[in-house]
């Protein structure tokens, strides 16, 4: 054993005296013992190739290209989701405030859509009613879920419930990879429309309904 350890004392220093250590400087080539994917057959950005006709590696895109990413339809026109933009964001431009409102246009395609994401994405743990009794706390997987009728929640701004689904908060992981920039927006008024048959008086419903409540 001593030798062992001897020996391999011996080797490693040898290996380093030929190879010397990883990003160290040399006057010649180094040696490669493990080259990795340092030396690849590639077109580096703005350098010259003599592969195309105008001499350079970056191209720009072909005439009449289509860009692939679908702009989602707000109510001041279409917005791509790859700009600055509080449909994106949840934010204000240029600032780091909510905005007030959702982005799109609420219409009753709009809810049904939110519901059925909603019901698929969020009632398993804040409950169909959205009271934070979902399936998660009868099975005691989650202690605490939050209350969406809370009035810290109903007075928040549209954009911090999509900044809430996007990115989570504490206890709550992000759904952003999940529900689409368009979803999301859809749950944000079905929540608000849930919270809103909660909150809302006799009065708020047109003459003709008022007279099925009971
Ligand atoms: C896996 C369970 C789970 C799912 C699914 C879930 N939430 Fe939550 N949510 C939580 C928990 C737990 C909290 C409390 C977080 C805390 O305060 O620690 C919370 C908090 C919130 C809050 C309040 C944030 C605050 O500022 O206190 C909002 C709004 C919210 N969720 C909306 C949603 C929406 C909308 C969905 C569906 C897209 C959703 N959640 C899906 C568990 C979940």
């Amino acid at each position: 054993m001593r030798y062992f350890f001897a020996l391999f004392a011996v080797s490693v220093a040898a290996v380093i005296a030929l190879l010397g250590f990883r990003g160290s400087h040399f006057r010649k080539p180094p040696l490669y013992i493990f080259p990795d994917m340092e030396f690849q057959l590639k077109l580096r950005p703005q350098a010259p190739s003599g592969f195309f006709p105008n001499g350079r590696t970056s191209q720009l895109p072909v005439p009449g290209t289509i860009a692939r990413a679908v702009p989602v339809q707000t109510a001041s026109g279409p917005v791509f989701p790859f700009e600055d933009a509080p449909v994106n964001t949840g934010w204000v431009v240029g600032t780091t405030n909510f905005v007030e409102h959702n982005p799109l246009p609420i219409t009753s395609a709009l809810l049904k859509r939110g519901q059925q994401r909603y019901t698929i994405n969020c009632a398993p743990c804040h409950g169909g009613l959205a009271d934070g009794n979902g399936i998660t706390r009868k099975i005691g997987a989650m202690a605490v879920v939050a209350n969406l009728h809370d009035k810290r929640i109903v007075e928040m701004p549209d954009g911090e419930l999509f900044y809430v689904i996007t990115h989570g908060r504490n206890l709550m992981g992000p759904y952003g990879a999940q529900v689409s920039i368009e979803d999301r927006w859809a749950v944000v008024a079905y929540l608000r429309a849930l919270q809103l048959a909660r909150l809302g008086e006799p009065e708020d419903l047109p003459p003709q309904l008022r007279t099925l409540l009971k």
